[in-house]
C-alpha cells in the first residue's frame, strides 16, 4: 500500500447488511451488527493508513421510512457504538464529527453522538464524518437558510457569497470528497454529500458491507491509482 497514493478524502456508502443476513436465513439487525462489526475493523485500517478525512452514510433521513423494529434496532446499535465500541477511535487520535439533523434523532443517540464529538474534539489524526439522519439536500437547504439569514441581519452581502462561503455553511466544513465506494453493487448516490463530491471518483464493489474487509478496501484503493482525474480539463 505503502507507494499508493491515498486519497485525502474518503466517503463509504455502507450498503447490503440486510441482504448479507437474508443471505443466511438471520434477521437483518443481524447484518448491520455484522456491518458494525466490519466497521471496527475498518476504521482500525484506515486510521493506520493514514488518511486525513473519512465520511460514512450509516443512516439517511430517508431510512425513518423502514419498519420501526428495524429503526430501533439501529438506533440502539449506535448508541451502543458509539457509547461502547467506538471509543478506541478516541484513544486513536481520531476526530469525529456527526453530519445530519439532530432533531428527529432520539435524545439519547444524540446525547451519544454529541458526547463522542466533545471527547474527541481535540483529536489531531483521521477526521471521521459520520452521516447520521443525514440527506444532502437537506443539507444543501438547510446550508442557504444559514446565509439567507446571515443576509437578513446583515452579517454579509449577496456579493459574498461564493464556493467557500457555502463549503463553510455546510453541517461541517470539509475538503472535497475525492473517493466515494458503496457497496453491494447498488449503482447509486442515493442523497450522499452531492456538494463536496462533485469531482469525486466512484467505486462500486459487488461485496455486501459486512464481507467489506481491509483487503477489499485496499483494492479499491489500487483502482483509485488507476484513475486520471482531470478535474473538468484535459
Ligand atoms: C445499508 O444496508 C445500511 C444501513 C442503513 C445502516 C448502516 C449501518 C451500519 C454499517 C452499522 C454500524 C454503523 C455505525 C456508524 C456504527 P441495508 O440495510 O440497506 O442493506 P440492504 O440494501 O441489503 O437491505
Amino acid at each position: 500500500m505503502n507507494e499508493l497514493n491515498m486519497p485525502n478524502h474518503i466517503g463509504i456508502i455502507m450498503d447490503g447488511n440486510g441482504r448479507w443476513a437474508t443471505k443466511r436465513g438471520l434477521p437483518r439487525s443481524a447484518g448491520h451488527k455484522a456491518g458494525a462489526e466490519n466497521l471496527k475493523k475498518l476504521c482500525r485500517h484506515i486510521n493506520k493508513l493514514g488518511l486525513n478525512y473519512l465520511s460514512l452514510y450509516a443512516f439517511s433521513t430517508e431510512n425513518f421510512k423502514r419498519e420501526v423494529s428495524e429503526v430501533n434496532y439501529l438506533m440502539n446499535l449506535f448508541i451502543e457504538m458509539f457509547t461502547n465500541d467506538f471509543k478506541f477511535l478516541i484513544e486513536d487520535n481520531v476526530k469525529v464529527l456527526f453530519s445530519g439533523r439532530r432533531e428527529g434523532l432520539p435524545k439519547n443517540v444524540v446525547k451519544a453522538i454529541e458526547k463522542m464529538e466533545f471527547d474527541s474534539k481535540g483529536n489531531t489524526g483521521t477526521v471521521l464524518n459520520i452521516c447520521l439522519n443525514y440527506g444532502s439536500q437537506d443539507e444543501i437547504v438547510d446550508m442557504v437558510k444559514k446565509i439567507s439569514n446571515e443576509v437578513k441581519e446583515s452579517k454579509i452581502s449577496i456579493e459574498d457569497i461564493n464556493k467557500e462561503l457555502v463549503n463553510r455553511n455546510m453541517y461541517y466544513e470539509l475538503p472535497p470528497v475525492d473517493f466515494v465506494i458503496r457497496t453491494s453493487g447498488e449503482m447509486r448516490i442515493s442523497n450522499f454529500m452531492l456538494w463536496q463530491s462533485s469531482y469525486a471518483e466512484y467505486y462500486f464493489s459487488e461485496t455486501l458491507f459486512p464481507d467489506f474487509n481491509e483487503n477489499e478496501f485496499d483494492k479499491a484503493i489500487e483502482e483509485f491509482n488507476k484513475r486520471n482525474r482531470r478535474f473538468g480539463g484535459n
